[in-house]
């Protein structure tokens, strides 16, 4: 079911200082920031040669990521998005297996334009997952 790691995300207080961090102090390429309010966040990615880190800075009242920057106001690692071929397949699939999709259940769209899942944390050894469909 799962293909390649898409990215892995983090979670910072200060997307400016973070971007500053990874271009300059760790020499790599990082987009442009992206504000995508349907999630509460302003994402960059840095690019690398095999996948991307996302990083993710809050955006407006009730971002999902405020409270965990409370339990960890330096930044810390928020989770690990898998690629999957058929995104309604593998959730079908996990929540027969009794896996918990975050949200109403259904896909929305994410940074990259295609559909997305959150898998609760405590069904993957306290992490949260991404199903990113490509
Ligand atoms: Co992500």
């Amino acid at each position: 079911m799962l293909g390649r790691v898409n990215h892995i995300a983090i979670a910072v207080p200060d997307l400016a200082a973070a971007v500053a961090t990874y271009r300059d102090t760790l020499g790599a390429t990082v987009s442009k920031p992206q504000a995508l309010p349907d999630h509460g966040v302003t994402v960059v990615f840095v690019e690398l040669a095999n996948t991307k880190v996302e990083l993710l800075e809050p955006l407006g009242d009730g971002s999902p990521i405020a409270a965990f920057l409370e339990k960890a106001p330096a930044g810390g690692m928020h989770h690990i998005c898998y690629e999957v071929d058929d995104i309604l397949a593998a959730r079908d699939r996990l929540v027969a297996s009794g896996a918990r999709v975050l949200g109403d259940g259904s896909p929305k769209t994410g940074a990259h334009g295609k559909p997305v899942l959150f898998l609760h944390p405590k069904d993957f050894m306290g992490t949260l997952v991404e199903l990113e469909q490509v």
